[in-house]
C-alpha cells in the first residue's frame, strides 16, 4: 500500500465507502454519503439548522449520486476515491467535481463539532506559530484566502508534499490532492466551504461573517489528528 493510500485511510471514514455487488456479481466501490457525528442544529447558532440538512442531504448527496453515475458502467467504476483525485486530469469533469465534492464535504463534517477543542495544541500549534507567526495570523490568512477566491470554491489548511503547511484557495470542488492544481498540492488538513450554499441563507452575501462564524465550530484536535498522521508517514 502507498503511503498516500494510507494516509488516505485515516481522512475519509470508510462507512462512505461500501461494497456492493451488481446482478452479475461484477464487483464495484459505490460512495455513498456518511452520516454526521451530530444533529443538524448541533452548530446553532453559527451553522443554522436548515443550511446544514440542505448542504448535507441535498448538496452533498448529489455529489456522491452523480459521482456514482459518472463512474457507473466505465472502467474507473471501481477506483478509489484518492486515486482518482490526486489523478484527477485522467477523468472526466463530471467524476473531478463530484469526486471533489465527495472528498470536501466529507472532511467538512468531520471538522465541525458542537464542543470543538478551541486551539490547537502540540506540534500542529508549534507549526502554525513557525510559519505564520500565530494561530490569528492563519485564521487571518484562511479567511482572506476564502474571501479572495471568486465565486464557489474552498480555502485550505494543508500539508505540503514536503511537510510544511501552507494555505490556498481553490475553485469549485478542487482541492490541493489534485494534479490538475499547478500550485499549492498536498494534503488537505483544513478546509472551509465558501460556496454560497454554505452561508446564503444565514449570512447572505456576508462571506466573512460566515468565515468568522467558522472558527467557533473548528475542532481543532480532529485537524491535529489529520496534521499528525500526515506527518507520520512523512518523516
Ligand atoms: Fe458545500
Amino acid at each position: 500500500m502507498t503511503l498516500i493510500k494510507q494516509l488516505f485511510s485515516c481522512f475519509i471514514k470508510f462507512d462512505s465507502l461500501v461494497l456492493t455487488y451488481h446482478k452479475n456479481t461484477k464487483t464495484m466501490h459505490k460512495f455513498q454519503l456518511p452520516q454526521l457525528g451530530y444533529a443538524y442544529a448541533a452548530l446553532e447558532p453559527y451553522f443554522d439548522r436548515e443550511t446544514m440538512t440542505i448542504h448535507h442531504q441535498k448538496h452533498h448527496q448529489a455529489y456522491v449520486d452523480n459521482l456514482n453515475k459518472a463512474l457507473e458502467g466505465t472502467a474507473s467504476e471501481a477506483d478509489n476515491l484518492l486515486d482518482i483525485l490526486t489523478s484527477v486530469s485522467k477523468y472526466s469533469s463530471a467524476v473531478r467535481n463530484n469526486g471533489g465534492g465527495h472528498f470536501n464535504h466529507t472532511l467538512f463534517w468531520e471538522i465541525l463539532s458542537p464542543n470543538p477543542k478551541t486551539v490547537p495544541t502540540g506540534k500542529l500549534a508549534d507549526e502554525i506559530n513557525a510559519a505564520f507567526g500565530s494561530l490569528e495570523e492563519l485564521k487571518a490568512q484562511i479567511k482572506n484566502s476564502g474571501l479572495g477566491q471568486f465565486g464557489s470554491g474552498w480555502s485550505w489548511l494543508y500539508v505540503k508534499h514536503s511537510g510544511a503547511l501552507a494555505i490556498v484557495a481553490t475553485p469549485n470542488q478542487d482541492n490541493p490532492l489534485m494534479d490538475t492544481q499547478s500550485i499549492g498540492r498536498g494534503f488537505p488538513i483544513l478546509g472551509v466551504d465558501v460556496w454560497e450554499h454554505a452561508y446564503y441563507l444565514k449570512y447572505q452575501n456576508k462571506r466573512a461573517d460566515y468565515l468568522d462564524a467558522f472558527w467557533s465550530l473548528l475542532d481543532w484536535s480532529v485537524v491535529e489528528q489529520k496534521y499528525d498522521t500526515v506527518i507520520a508517514g512523512l518523516v
